[in-house]
């Protein structure tokens, strides 16, 4: 009697394995059939538009970009992890270095900081060079965005100063505007995966801290030629980048809002012809962030940001003090929400002064892709655009134009909400108007809204590559697609 129930028990648990396992790969089939759905749907509504080459200008500047492993690199520089993670401004010392990188590991947020003491900058730089696979590229958002564009046929116009070595890289496609120098400007990338380990330390996803000692791209050298060139040029787009490259830059004299009042000057008498991008990026001090807002940004039609730089450039707006870090897996309807805000005070008209409305904004977040255009202005094809940005998130990262969905992942879920916030009216409401469901075979939902100002909205899902090669440089390849699309 005994034996008989332990083998009903054993084949009854052996049944229970059964039924998991067969559950297990009936849940693994579905989930593998609707990233292939949503693979095929993002590359057909990518396809479905064919390209007009056009002529795009891009600023400012560029560097050489060294690739490394963040913690090998800490271990040649025999730096052990502090006891604590500590934000730092700027990087003075090896033991500052540490707490930084601690810091933003920890919150596995993407960041670019300045290393105030050159010797230091040239001892990082060392042990970056000493790791085993290491890897050179040219960079900076300009670049890299004018690379991107010409690879998409674009004629594009360049305003950076660089070394013969990273000029050497630079297709024909791409005119450089800016005399060539002895030596590029240097960024040391620090890339670290999700799940690695620092001491007591552990990153929450793959991302990478970027450091700098910058000469040449603080104060847009070579600005005046460049401008000067786009006047005759006559691009449809002119996009501005590589601005936080002067963040927390030593600089008594104010040059550098002198240089942006220059930069400011020479947006307002381009012609509405010629569209404006900004791209975002990480930004420290709120002083630089607010006269950029006032000087660069109230004259672009665009911008491009982050889940990191959204909400830091929304609190500035806003009056408030910048952030640091920001949820780095936001939910859809908490993007919607804070892209709402941006777009009621930047695209507002009523009290212009000869400033531009923003008329399109673009985020970009490990999960998923969102552009909100103006209804009447003339940016187009937003949902082939927000499908090539979510499959250029997934290129750049895996490293490989084919997409494999075996190394894809998707992390959306399948339906969001359209806000956070409570729906003031209509409670009885509870139908499909406030939450969006995602249809796998056209998974780019777009949809109008009636605010204060009218606004177009897509979100497509990003197959979130799961053998990263690279996170560096994603944003501005995957803005750059965006935009060449809707010009
Ligand atoms: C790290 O320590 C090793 C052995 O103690 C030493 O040879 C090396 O020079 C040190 N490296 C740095 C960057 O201080
Ligand atoms: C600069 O870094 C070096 C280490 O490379 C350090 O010895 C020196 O104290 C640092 N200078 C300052 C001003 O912090
Ligand atoms: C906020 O503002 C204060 C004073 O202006 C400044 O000291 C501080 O570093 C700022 N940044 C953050 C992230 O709080
Ligand atoms: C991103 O841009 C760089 C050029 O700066 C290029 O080498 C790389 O292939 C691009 N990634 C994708 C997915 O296009």
């Amino acid at each position: 009697m005994f034996s008989g129930s332990v083998k009903i028990g054993a084949s009854l648990s052996f049944l229970v394995l059964i039924v998991a396992y067969l559950y297990k790969r009936h849940a693994d089939e579905i989930l593998q059939e609707r990233l292939r759905d949503v693979l095929s749907g993002l590359l057909r509504a990518e396809k479905k538009i064919s390209l007009e080459s056009k002529r795009v200008a891009v600023g400012f500047g560029a560097c050489e970009d060294i690739f490394t492993n963040g913690l090998n690199l800490l271990h040649h520089l025999n730096l052990t992890s502090p006891q604590e993670a500590v934000h730092q401004d700027l990087v003075n010392t090896p033991e500052e270095l540490a707490q930084l990188f601690a810091f933003f590991f920890e919150s596995g947020a993407a960041a670019e900081r300045y290393v105030a003491n050159a010797s230091l900058f040239e001892e990082i730089v060392k042990a970056g060079m000493k790791g085993e696979g290491y890897q050179w590229a040219i960079g900076g958002n300009a670049a890299v965005i004018a690379r991107r564009l010409a690879m998409e046929g674009f004629d594009v116009l360049l305003g950076a100063r660089m070394g013969q070595n990273a000029l050497d890289t630079i297709s024909d496609s791409v005119k450089v505007i800016g005399n060539s120098i002895p030596r590029s400007d240097i960024h040391l990338i620090m890339e670290y995966k999700t799940n690695d380990q620092w001491g007591k330390f552990t990153s929450p996803r793959a991302n990478r801290l970027v450091l700098h000692n910058d000469k040449v791209n603080p104060f847009l050298d070579g600005m005046e030629e460049f401008l000067d060139k786009v006047l005759t040029f006559k691009p449809s787009l002119l996009v501005i980048g590589g601005l936080q490259m002067m963040d927390n830059f030593p600089d008594d004299k104010g040059v550098r809002f002198e240089r942006l009042e220059k930069l400011s000057q020479f947006l307002q008498k381009l012609p509405r012809s010629t569209l404006i991008h900004f791209e975002m990026a990480s930004f420290t001090e709120f002083s630089l962030l607010t006269e950029i807002i006032h000087k660069v940004i109230y004259y672009c039609d665009s911008l491009g940001a982050n889940e990191q730089e959204l909400p830091n450039i929304l609190q500035v707006v806003q009056g408030k003090n910048v952030t640091l870090v920001s949820d780095q897996r936001p939910r859809v309807a908490t993007v919607l929400d804070q892209i709402r805000k941006l777009y009621a005070a930047l695209g507002d008209t009523s009290q212009m002064n000869g400033r531009r409305p923003l008329t399109r904004i673009h985020i970009h977040t490990l999960a998923f892709q969102a552009i909100l255009t103006h209804p009447d202005s003339a940016w187009k094809n937003s949902m082939s655009a927000t499908a090539k940005a979510a499959l250029t998130a997934h290129r750049h990262t895996c490293g490989d134009h084919d997409i494999d969905a075996a190394k894809a992942r998707l992390i959306m879920d399948g339906s969001f909400a359209l806000s956070s916030q409570e729906p003031k009216e209509d409670i009885n409401d509870s139908s499909t108007k406030n939450r969006i469901y995602v249809n796998n075979q056209r998974p780019v939902s777009c949809w109008e809204e009636s605010g204060l100002l009218p606004a177009h909205v897509c979100v497509a899902p990003v197959l979130v590559c799961t053998q990263i090669l690279k996170t560096a440089g994603g944003g501005d390849n995957i803005s750059g697609a965006g935009l060449v699309l809707q010009i």
